[in-house]
């Protein structure tokens, strides 16, 4: 009786799912895609997805099935894309800009990252602003002092010139630069603790079934949630904190106190990023987007540029020639100039993105319907409410678009007369308005380590593994010699 129940239970269920979902299968008859069960759809498919098995189960499903394919999960509807023009069309667009990432909503709800699609293009061009060249090289004192205390650290290591892994030491390093450059002040370990923890329980949380939503993630496991809660709470309210002492200390400077200035202008002369959005923008912001917003770039600042500088060492050592080639243009450079005028070293952050891209996946979600034409796929449609994921990782190292040898690590790709396309850091209209900044940073911190320590190839080759952002299972292992100083 029991089980009779069920099956009609799942037949009607199934059912609804049906004509719920029939409007937007019509578009995407033209679409391959795994076999789909009555409501659970492919469901299998994801299950089996883990962050160790991501790299190999995604290159099967793509040879099986293409570069873009529809996937069921009951009444979603997902979008895999691996097909550069395919993705550039749809970054293009000024139309479909919503991101639709759930799983980060209770920590950055209201930031530009997630807000509502009415308020969003008022808050990225404030991001933008914030970025600005000029903003962005008043931060460059702090970054070097921070630097220092990095290239101190390599140093201890370079005397015993065995394979270690670098990214503990980069990642605690990057961590204070960034809080430093956001908050404008360092905040107290156990901040920065509960910020570490919250991470971690974030990457756990990825490409679990269990969390997919916020209701399956409460329902689940109800302990995580409350602790994540917590550690969100308490990062809040030190944030409060500091907001508090900034607008203490903004007062105080436009009422001219004098005893205060001198404190004051040795604190803020950096122009932290939270000192920008208490006073840049036109519209002040409530205090939820602005904690929100300082949450999402301590978070994405943190992650991405530590991942990135990472695979830049790794990759810098494992690529001697490469090495050899940072290590003139370095050379040739006179203490007056900018770092913005590396382009050599540039090209290598950027092919280290495009082969490594620290955030692996672009998505959207259409609130409407999205005609596209393609030149080999030809035209189509998708229907509102489509989730797109575009996977980085498989698209550009596609041979289509990256030449016969896309695989291979060849900064020249970025200097040649039309460069290849880098969509790391996203493209059009939604694109990361901290590009500039991130590449900035990332060239204030490599190139003093290039300068001072041959980079060897020593220790095992990378495991990619994927916990919310593209890592290494096994670490990313090399070791160091000090170079001989030349006069
Ligand atoms: C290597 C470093 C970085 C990479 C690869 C990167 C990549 C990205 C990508 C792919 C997006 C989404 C674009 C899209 O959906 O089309 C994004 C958005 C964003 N990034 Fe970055 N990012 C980096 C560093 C940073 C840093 C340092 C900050 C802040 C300090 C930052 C702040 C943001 C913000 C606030 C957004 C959301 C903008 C919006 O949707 O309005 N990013 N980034």
């Amino acid at each position: 009786m029991i089980l009779i129940s069920i099956f009609v239970c799942f037949c009607l269920a199934a059912a609804v799912n049906y004509f719920r979902t029939r409007r937007q299968r019509k578009f995407i008859k033209n679409l391959k895609g795994p076999f789909s069960f009555p409501l659970l759809g492919s469901l299998h498919k994801i299950l089996l997805l883990t962050p160790q098995n991501f790299f190999k189960n995604s290159a099967a499903y793509l040879a099986k099935y293409g570069n873009l394919t529809r996937c069921w999960a009951f009444h979603r509807l997902f979008i895999f894309v691996a097909d550069l023009e395919f993705a550039a069309h749809l970054l293009h667009s000024e139309s479909h800009v919503q991101t639709g990432a759930e799983l980060m909503s209770d920590w950055f709800n209201e930031s530009s990252l997630m807000c509502a699609a009415e308020q969003w293009p008022q808050r990225h061009a404030q991001l933008i602003e914030i970025f600005r060249p000029e903003r962005v090289l008043q931060q460059r004192k702090l970054w070097q002092q921070q630097q220092s205390l990095l290239q101190a650290k390599f140093l201890e290591q370079a005397a015993s010139r065995e394979a270690f892994d670098v990214q503990p030491l980069v990642s605690s390093h990057v961590l204070d630069i960034v809080l430093l450059s956001n908050c404008g002040m360092q905040p107290s370990e156990q901040y920065k603790q509960s910020f570490l923890d919250l991470t971690k329980l974030y990457r756990k949380r990825f490409l679990s079934i269990k969390s997919a939503n916020r209701l399956t993630f409460r329902l689940t496991s109800p302990f995580v949630h409350r602790r994540q809660q917590r550690l969100i709470k308490r990062l809040n309210k030190d944030n409060r904190l500091m907001i508090d002492e900034l607008r203490q200390q903004l007062d105080l400077m436009s009422s001219g106190i004098v005893i205060e200035r001198f404190e004051l202008a040795k604190k803020l002369e950096h122009g932290s990023l939270l000192q920008l959005l208490l006073t840049g923008a036109e519209q002040q912001l409530s205090e939820a987007q602005l904690l929100a917003e300082l949450n999402a770039c301590n978070y994405l600042a943190y992650m991405l540029i530590s991942t990135t500088l990472c695979f830049a060492l790794v990759q810098i050592a494992r690529h001697p020639g490469v090495q050899q080639r940072c290590l003139e243009e370095l050379r040739a450079q006179s203490e007056e100039q900018q770092l913005s005028e590396l382009p050599y070293l540039d090209a290598v952050l950027k092919e280290t993105l495009r082969l490594q891209p620290a955030q692996l996946w672009l998505a959207r979600q259409l609130t409407e319907d999205y005609d596209y034409t393609h030149s080999q796929l030809g035209a189509g449609s998708l229907p509102l409410g489509a989730e797109i994921y575009m996977n980085l990782f498989a698209l550009q190292r596609s041979s289509d678009d990256y030449g016969a040898l896309p695989t291979k690590f060849e900064p020249t790709r970025f200097l040649a007369a039309h460069p290849v396309e880098l969509l790391s850091f996203g493209l059009g209209p939604r694109r990361c308005p901290a590009q500039d900044y991130s590449l900035l940073l990332l060239k204030t911190l490599l190139a003093p380590l290039l300068r001072q320590f041959e980079l060897l190839p020593n220790g095992e080759p990378l495991r990619l593994d994927l916990h919310l952002t593209l890592g290494s299972k096994n670490g990313f292992q090399l070791a160091l010699k000090q170079r001989e100083a030349i006069n």
